[in-house]
């Protein structure tokens, strides 16, 4: 027996500014599946992860909802760890980066870095809010392009002409934070001297350490020079001070990382049995894997392998970089309800699903990965239903029927068993290696064997004829000790699926070592059914709780602090304007809709017509009846969209970003329904 590998695994902190949504889970669930896997194998694998807290959007974003920034990231650290949860990714420690251990590993990296002369500061000019009296991030000031003039731009590109800039460039520049006009003024900045680490960079990136297409990409940024890194901001911020230099903190990207040590070093003091320096330390022999998207690859690459090596730490075995996540080959998008937050699918799917579908796309390159949700429904049923639990539920009646639910020994096709023997080094390799769609479609591949000998055996026409009982045993003692095999094979990716296959075939919690064996002579227990076909209506469903959860919560940033005010649309032309038909309605009757939180029905009066528009305005009149007789304004030609609860046909206008703060629209006294607004 080999030694057991030693692996620390983490995933990239989210921000505690807002949801997990199924981009994220991307590689929460590829993560998960491969530590799922090593511990499987019988490695010491742990997997650490931490909400990522600091920063000003995080700190702008508390202010604005009236509470301190420690309440706003206990709230979003509560959700996010349930979310985790029922997607069934099991971390061995999920903490904060706002913690004590990560405050003292912090300070300790960067006093050694500057005691190491690594450490330079200087002034910088920036430009500064008056009235709130703190520096600007540059995608907190908005102003016209100074290439294209369009209006509303933030701080370092023009949305719509393309243009990159400094954000002293902008005409009429204002604070997105207040509105009022910033000051340039000057201030002393800390940097990282990054550029000694160039030779280690290039030598580190091309160990091994990483994916083709990102060690490219990173000779790219080497080869262009490696330019200092500026870690502080200036107070007001939350985060961590600088030691020695009061008013000073670390910038978030210099804390984000270390989180991961220190949610580690926390795993340590709940299991005594874990050395924090066996982890971390320079002659560390233990493996070290960061799981992120591609677009954080310089942070990971750059920044973090050169901090280790200049604090005297060691560097990251490999990084394990993903591409990102389109939903029907487009971009997620809120108002086609393709933004779906992992809440609302778990309203209304199994997280199993999702795994299995992720692993079924995932390979081992930073290609996005595209979620088709007709493609999601056809390939579960089909695969998993129809092929994997299928043969469980074709074999377990006849088991219990005919022979008291005891397996016989013996083996009715040991080719077959064989083979499945066979793929085992082919399917352990890809699952190493991060290429579960390889994995998926070889277990795939023997699952279709199992049922192409099932059904030529076909034990159903044999259990009607005189004298065949012990070959019906025989093959249904052999189709579920298959099905066995093919739940150990799938068991990082279903692990719920596996916990009830397991509590039927009456076996201990299967491991990959499972895969050498046979079950001869067994007991089973009652069979339950292990898994559902996914109905489309569910999918429907949630697409839709996704476009309501636009009009009806309150837009938070997704990234770490985009948008206080949402950004103009593009511009369109007169006659896409004149195509909406926007008509004066009146409301006849308001209702609350049954199994829907959100919406509210409306028959509207048109004139010479009635229409029935759901609307997801609920949060803001609680007593709908109020709204009945009022005047307010609808799109009287958008086609009908069939939803849950019944056909909608149209949309009024309402403004506001949602909760209690929407607003219907209404015209002035004297319009009549059914006018025409021009
Ligand atoms: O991009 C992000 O969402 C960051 N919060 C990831 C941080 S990963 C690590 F370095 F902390
Ligand atoms: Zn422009």
């Amino acid at each position: 027996m080999p030694e057991p590998r030693q692996i620390l695994v983490t995933s990239a902190l989210p921000y505690a500014n807002g949801s997990i949504h199924l981009g994220h889970m991307v590689e929460y669930i590829q993560t998960d599946i491969w530590v799922r896997f090593q511990k499987m194998r019988g490695n010491q694998c742990y997997y650490v992860c931490a909400d990522d807290t600091h920063g000003s959007a995080i700190m702008l974003l508390a202010e604005k909802r009236g509470i301190s920034a420690e309440a706003l990231i206990d709230g979003v650290w509560a959700e996010h760890t349930t979310d985790f949860a029922d997607f069934l990714v099991e971390f061995d420690n999920y903490y904060s980066t706002h913690s004590p251990e990560n405050r003292t590993l912090s300070s300790e990296i960067y006093r050694r870095l500057r005691d190491a002369g690594y450490i330079s500061t200087r002034s910088v000019t920036q430009y500064f809010d008056p009235e709130k009296n703190m520096f600007l991030a540059d995608r907190f000031i908005k102003g016209d392009c100074p290439k294209c003039g369009a209006e509303d731009q933030y701080g370092d590109n023009c949305e719509k002409c393309g243009a990159t800039y400094a954000p002293t460039e902008l005409k009429n520049p204002r604070s997105a934070v207040s509105g009022a006009t910033p000051v340039l003024r000057d201030s002393e900045h800390f940097f990282f001297r990054l550029p000694a680490f160039q030779a280690m960079l290039q030598a580190w990136t091309r160990s091994g350490t990483l994916q083709d297409a990102v060690a490219n990409k990173l000779a790219e940024w080497l080869d262009s020079g490696l330019q200092e890194w500026d870690i502080s901001r200036d107070a007001p911020y939350f985060g961590f001070e600088i030691p020695d230099a009061p008013g000073k903190y670390f910038y978030v990207w210099l804390d984000a990382p270390v989180g991961y040590m220190a949610s580690f070093k926390n795993l340590c003091s709940k299991r005594p049995e874990l050395d924090f320096d066996a982890f971390w330390g320079k002659d560390s022999t233990a493996e070290l894997y960061h799981f992120i998207g591609k677009d954080i690859v310089n942070f990971h690459a750059l920044f973090w392998p050169a901090m280790l090596e200049g604090a005297g730490l060691r560097k990251p075995t490999a990084l394990n970089v993903h591409g990102y996540l389109t939903v029907n080959g487009q971009k997620m998008s809120k108002s086609r309800g393709t933004f779906i937050k992992a809440r609302t699918y778990l309203d209304h799917l199994s997280p199993e699903y999702l795994r299995y579908y992720y692993a079924a796309k995932l390979g081992r390159g930073v290609d996005d990965l595209d979620m088709n949700l007709e493609d999601f429904v056809q390939k579960v049923n089909s695969d998993l239903v129809g092929k994997v639990v299928n043969i469980a539920s074709r074999c377990a009646g006849f088991i219990h029927k005919g022979n008291g639910g005891r397996l016989v020994a013996g083996n009715a096709a040991p080719e077959l068993s064989d083979a499945f023997l066979a793929a085992v080094p082919s399917i352990t390799d890809a699952y190493e290696n991060r290429d579960f769609a390889r994995a998926m479609r070889e277990i795939m591949a023997l699952a279709d064997r199992a049922n192409a000998w099932i059904a030529d055996k076909a034990p159903w026409a044999l259990a009607k004829q005189e004298g065949r009982q012990a070959e019906v045993q025989a093959i249904c003692a052999l189709g579920i000790n298959l099905f066995r095999l093919l739940v150990v094979f799938l068991k990082p990716v279903l692990p719920n699926l596996a916990r009830d296959a397991e509590a039927f075939l009456n076996v201990a919690p299967l491991r990959w070592d499972d895969l050498n064996s046979l079950l001869q002579d067994h007991p089973l227990n009652p069979f339950k059914p292990l898994m559902t076909r996914i109905d489309p209506a569910n999918v429907d469903a949630m697409v839709e709780a996704s476009r309501e959860n636009l009009a009806a919560t309150d837009s938070k940033p997704a990234g770490n602090g985009e948008l206080l005010a949402e950004p103009l649309a593009a511009q369109i032309d007169f006659e896409a304007f004149a195509a909406v038909d926007l008509r004066v309605a009146k409301i006849l009757k308001a209702d609350a809709v049954d199994g829907a939180d959100k919406l509210l029905r409306l028959t509207l009066h048109l004139g010479d017509e009635q229409r029935n528009v759901f609307s997801g305005i609920k949060s803001a009149y609680p007593d709908p009846a109020a709204l009945e007789g009022r005047l307010t304004v609808m799109i009287a030609n958008l086609k009908p969209r069939k939803m849950r609860f019944g056909v909608s046909e149209g949309m009024v206008l309402a403004a506001g970003p949602g909760g209690a703060d929407i607003y219907l629209l209404s015209p002035d006294s004297g319009a009549k329904p059914g006018q025409r607004i021009k």
